[in-house]
């Protein structure tokens, strides 16, 4: 944060005035008042800080302390988690997986994607904390405001640039850059990033407008996110020279994170040392987030020394450096990196003992993992809402039913609704631990006052259910839901697909894997289920099912040459031929290999199947 600001991120610390006046300060450069003389720097951004007379504003200091304008403008805001098609019950809960249903092969599978979730929650708490309560700050007022207006744009389809104009055209003042770069905020923050993009466009065509680099940072990464990295690639080449600087090669970095281009992320490095750009922790914690990202744990302490010759480490690097002690399981390690950490008169935050506990838990130390719990509710504030959830699973992870129910009831005084991400959690946690019927019970709570229909809910109970073989009940509940108006997933499908490979009823579980791909426009191949699909198929020789798994995959796009050589294998287990194999490999574009030949060879002199059965 802005060293100014950062002040103000700790709730229990008294604000001195010096402190507001900085902050005061520091946004109003960011706003491009151009005002001499240089009164300092912004650590974190570097964004150059004017004194002035506060007069010339107009409006109260506390007011703008509150908008983080410094800070929260010359971030580029990671991009969330995009939500792919098909997950296992993504809960947001920390580092837990609930699905116990999933065979335990697939743990790897599921701590991958968590890293994934972990990663996502640090870059979104970081940026989360860098613009506190600017939500406030943007609806005081009320009336018709050129914000409001933008705001209520909604639907893409609508043009931002219009709406500017028909403001203009009314007789209003051309809107100021400060007010414009407030907006462009808050429609990030709704992940409106057309509609920010338009603004940011107009804004460059206003030669009343200054604009400085910090915004041509928020305007590469909105490009990023809109119209992808090869345009954000030329919008950076086509910049002024000057504005080439720190922070839009900050921002590009970003974007090659958020595209996993190991190599032009470190080629950009590369120019970033060379050019002295690599004077704060930013651009490293990008890296960093990177290669643990892409399991390259062996990278992250050679670009934390590095870090430390430039500059000095921030929480969010040792949160990430102990991310990566963590997922090594290298208890001795963290526990150096928190002593350098404090040492080097860091704060810890709600996410340093969050990890920790995680892997304390993980080496099976709960004594520990029990005091840095406490450390990390202490942490834990309304600002940081989705550390409560994390306290859920963690206590939970530790069978601690009482503290569970505990920070339940604390985030219930504390927050007026609870959302739906904090009832997946709290149902998960209560399914864990075995309180099914507290679990049905807030599943109708919250069926009662959400009003979402969000069937990830849904998806936790039905879990439980299959996962006791309560198969019946699973259906049952399937239906009310539906009837409720919740529209099941690509999970729903592949939790019954589970369900029923468990029982190993191969019509049950062909039809739900049937519908669970025709759920989704593209499939991502799950080899797992594939391969317990076709085990369980070749156990019965059950040759139709394996020519209808065979016609559901074609479907799907997901046809290779070890999914047709499962699908001889039930035929050679079954005693029988199958007809024209060759032909339909060559069909669907797919390499004989020597197994496949193998066992060719061995349906040849086996007697042919039912001709009737072969679906093209
Ligand atoms: C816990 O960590 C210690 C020290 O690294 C290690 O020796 C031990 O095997 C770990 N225990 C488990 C259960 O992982
Ligand atoms: C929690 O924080 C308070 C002050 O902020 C401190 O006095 C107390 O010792 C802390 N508790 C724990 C368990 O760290
Ligand atoms: C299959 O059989 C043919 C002839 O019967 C033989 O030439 C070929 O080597 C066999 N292939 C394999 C992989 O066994």
């Amino acid at each position: 944060m802005c060293n100014f600001c950062d002040v103000l991120h700790q709730p229990n610390r008294s604000v001195s005035i010096v402190a507001l006046v900085g902050v005061y300060l520091c946004a109003a450069a960011a706003c491009g008042w151009s005002l001499p003389p240089v009164l300092g720097r912004c650590r974190h951004c570097s964004l150059v800080c004017h004194s002035s007379p506060s007069s010339r504003w107009g409006f109260g200091l506390r007011r703008y302390c509150r908008l983080h304008l410094c800070c929260a403008a010359a971030q580029p805001t990671p991009a969330p988690p995009k939500a792919p098609n098909k997950h296992p019950l993504k809960i947001p809960c920390a580092l837990t997986d609930l699905a116990g249903l999933r065979p335990q092969i697939n743990s790897e599978i599921m701590l991958i994607r968590s890293v994934g979730t972990y990663l996502a929650v640090i870059r979104q708490f970081s940026v989360a904390a860098a613009r506190t309560d600017t939500v406030a700050a943007s609806s005081s007022g009320g009336g018709d405001t050129l914000g409001r207006r933008l705001l209520s744009l909604v639907y893409p389809k609508r043009s931002a640039v219009v709406a500017i104009n028909k403001w203009m055209e009314e007789g209003h003042a051309p809107p100021r850059k400060y007010q414009l770069n407030r907006i462009v905020r808050e429609l990030r923050k709704d992940k409106r990033y057309k509609h920010a993009l338009e603004v940011c466009e107009w804004m460059t065509l206003q030669k009343d407008i200054k604009l400085v680099a910090g915004d041509y940072a928020v305007h590469l990464d909105l490009i990023t996110k809109v119209r992808g990295l090869n345009s954000a690639e030329k919008f950076f080449e086509d910049l002024p020279d000057r504005m080439r600087g720190r922070q839009t090669c900050s921002a590009l970095l970003h974007a090659y994170v958020q595209n996993n281009l190991v190599n032009k992320a470190e080629a950009l490095m590369l120019k970033m040392s060379e050019c002295d750009f690599l004077r704060n922790p930013l651009p490293y914690n990008h890296m960093i987030s990177l290669y643990i990202s892409n399991g390259k744990l062996e990278k992250v302490l050679k670009i934390i020394q590095e870090l430390k010759m430039n500059t000095s480490p921030d929480v969010i690097t040792f949160n990430l450096w102990l991310t990566a002690c963590a997922l090594k399981n290298d208890v001795e390690s963290a526990e150096r990196v928190l002593l350098e950490l404090k040492k080097a008169k860091i704060d810890p935050d709600w996410l340093t003992y969050s990890t920790l506990t995680n892997l304390y838990i993980k080496n099976a130390s709960l004594e520990k993992a029990g005091s840095t719990v406490k450390e990390m509710e202490n942490r834990t504030y309304r600002k940081t809402r989705v550390a409560y959830s994390s306290l859920l699973s963690l206590h939970t992870n530790m069978g601690n039913k009482d503290d569970v129910n505990r920070i339940w009831k604390k985030m219930k005084a504390s927050f007026r609704k609870m959302n739906d991400n904090e009832y997946i959690c709290m149902i998960s946690s209560l399914v864990k631990l075995g309180d099914f019927a507290g679990a049905e019970d807030l599943y109708r709570e919250w069926e009662s006052v959400s009003g979402t229909n969000d069937v990830r809910v849904s998806n936790v109970l039905l879990a439980s259910y299959i996962n006791q073989d309560q198969m019946e009940i699973a259906e049952n509940f399937c239906n009310e839901i539906v009837q409720k108006g919740v529209i099941p997933s690509y999970t729903t499908w592949e939790l019954f697909t589970w369900g029923y490979l468990k029982r190993k009823n191969v019509e049950k579980f062909l039809d739900y894997f049937g519908k669970a791909i025709s759920s989704v426009k593209k499939w991502s191949p799950n080899q797992l289920l594939v391969q317990q699909a076709f085990k369980i198929i070749e156990e019965q020789a059950h040759t139709e099912g394996a020519e209808e798994l065979l016609a559901i995959l074609k479907n799907a796009g997901h046809v290779n040459t070890n999914i047709y050589n499962l699908f001889l294998q039930t035929y050679v287990t079954a005693g029988k031929m199958p007809l024209i194999v060759t032909e339909r490999m060559k069909k669907d574009d797919v390499k004989l290999d020597e197994e496949t030949h193998r066992l060719l060879n061995l349906t040849r002199k086996m007697c042919v199947s039912d001709v009737s059965r072969i679906s093209s």
